[in-house]
């Protein structure tokens, strides 16, 4: 006989509907795709890197119109048009909807986010004037250059430490002062938000955008920021 004995075998046809059951549970289709796990931190930090990579092509572009360089009218318009897009109606509006609020219960960084909520105004209107400065951009135009350099220094001199703050002071207290199901509500509304404000691909085509300009101006490889210090000596 196959069993040793009834016990063995009433085991092993417990054992094969379990098995069974969690064979058939493996197979089938979910119901719904599995949530992402994406953090909002995650989130916000890959969009600073999108800003921090534009800062550094429209400090590229200041650096060009300084040193009186022919830079492509399309780069500058380019640039300016995707800040306006992804950091003021996309970035911004996502952490005034769904990051600063978190901090208004507990008013121990009511200062600091109130400075932020500026710093987006400020933002705004920099980048309102640009976009007006770069219609009918002539490279001639000495006022309209000299207003354009002074906007993207104001802009990105701010930008850079307006990230800074959010990353070292504000988000980094974002998860300790939520419980985990109101972080992961806090994730998913940020990562739904992403999605139904860049559409599927968005975020990549962003990147290509980015890396388009880059490679243009000649900043697409990161080794062009390498210094060589030798040079100093
Ligand atoms: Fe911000
Ligand atoms: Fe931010």
């Amino acid at each position: 006989m196959f069993y040793k004995n009834q016990l063995s075998r009433r085991s092993f046809i417990a054992l094969a509907g379990a098995t069974g059951a969690g064979v058939l549970a493996g197979c089938s289709k979910p119901d719904k795709p599995p949530e992402d796990p994406t953090t909002a931190i995650e989130i916000l930090a890959r969009q600073h890197g999108v800003i921090c990579r534009a800062v550094a092509i429209l400090e590229e572009i200041k650096g060009g119109m300084d040193a009186w360089m022919d830079l492509p009218p399309e780069v500058i318009g380019g640039t300016v048009e995707m800040v306006h897009l992804f950091v003021i109606a996309h970035h911004q509006q996502l952490e005034e909807k769904h990051v600063y609020p978190v901090f208004d219960v507990d008013k121990k960084v009511s200062g600091l986010v109130g400075v932020l909520r500026e710093q987006h105004t400020a933002a705004s209107q920099l980048i309102e004037i640009l976009r007006g400065l770069c219609r009918g951009f002539s490279v001639k135009d000495l006022e309209k250059r000299r207003a354009m350099a002074s906007a993207i220094h104001m802009f990105c001199r701010m930008y850079r430490a307006h990230a800074a703050r959010e990353d070292t002071a504000l988000f980094t207290l974002l998860r300790p002062m939520m419980t985990p199901k109101a972080y992961a509500e806090l994730s998913s509304g940020i990562l739904r938000a992403e999605a139904e404000f860049l559409g599927q691909n968005g975020f990549d085509e962003t990147i290509r955008k980015l890396t388009d300009y880059e490679n243009i101006l000649g900043i697409g490889d990161l080794a062009s920021f390498t210094p060589n210090p030798e040079e100093l000596r």
